[in-house]
């Protein structure tokens, strides 16, 4: 039975990686989509290719959010909201990190994800989802901007995981683990791709997630079973 027949889930960062992966993993259940990316056109072929609607998100950008997310309430209802978009930046030492790219990776990361967050939040369904894609990185020393994002996503995690009790919308960080994408091949660079498991193998918690478990704040991908 498919376990998402009925729901609505918009996924931002969708045009590759993780959040094409599990676009396509939702889609599978049965779920109608709403996918993002920086342009239409990086995200228009795959939303075509699942039949989803596409919707250029800049996370830089209050004006992209706010066009964003009054584009995705015009469509109705969210069940689940999926935070997955992300900005790497470069691996530094907090003391020389450059302050340029520290600026860019948390405008996205971490304001304009809250930014969004609260611009899509009256759309949510009561009983719904909003799921976070983090990172074993967060405070990981010399990942910079990166490690501190991927902190401060926990903690808008937990903090509104608490704030919407009432509302009872599900908050989940979701850690996916090192999986073979543009941004683990931009972090290790020396790595044989090949090593590194395939997206697909670390969805199945947010598929659970969005189908209604609710395993409290923080999920470490590799070590789901239900
Ligand atoms: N890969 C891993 O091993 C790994 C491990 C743990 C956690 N994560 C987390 O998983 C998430 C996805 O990572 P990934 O490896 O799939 O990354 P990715 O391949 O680099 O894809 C990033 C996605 O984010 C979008 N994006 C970039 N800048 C944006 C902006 N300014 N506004 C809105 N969207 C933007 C991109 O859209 P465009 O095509 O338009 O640029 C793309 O769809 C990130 O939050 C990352 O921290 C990844």
């Amino acid at each position: 039975m498919r376990r998402l027949v009925g729901s609505r889930i918009v996924v931002t960062g969708a045009s590759r990686g993780i959040g094409r992966a599990l676009a396509e993993a939702l889609g599978d259940e049965g779920a109608a989509l709403v996918l993002t990316a920086t342009t239409v056109e990086h995200i228009a072929p795959v939303a075509e290719s699942l039949g989803a609607e596409a919707l250029a998100l800049d996370l830089r950008d209050s004006e992209s959010i706010q066009s964003a997310a009054s584009a995705a309430a015009r469509l109705g209802r969210v069940d689940v909201l999926v935070n997955n978009a992300g900005l790497l930046g470069v691996r530094a030492p907090l003391s020389d990190y450059p302050m340029d790219v520290w600026r860019d990776v948390m405008s996205v990361s971490v304001d304009g994800t809250l930014e969004f967050t609260q611009a899509l939040l009256p759309s949510v369904a009561d009983g719904g989802a909003i799921i976070n894609v983090t990172s074993g990185a967060a405070g990981r020393p010399s990942w910079g901007a990166y490690g501190v994002s991927r902190l401060a996503i926990n903690g808008l995690t937990q903090m509104l995981r608490a704030e919407l009790v009432d509302r009872d919308i599900r908050c989940v960080a979701i850690n996916p683990g090192g999986v073979r994408t543009e941004m683990r091949a931009a972090a290790y660079p020396d790595e044989d791709p090949l090593t590194v498991p395939d997206p697909k193998e670390r969805l199945e918690p947010f598929v659970a997630v969005a189908a209604g478990e609710d395993p409290g704040w923080f999920v470490e991908a590799k070590d789901w079973s239900s």
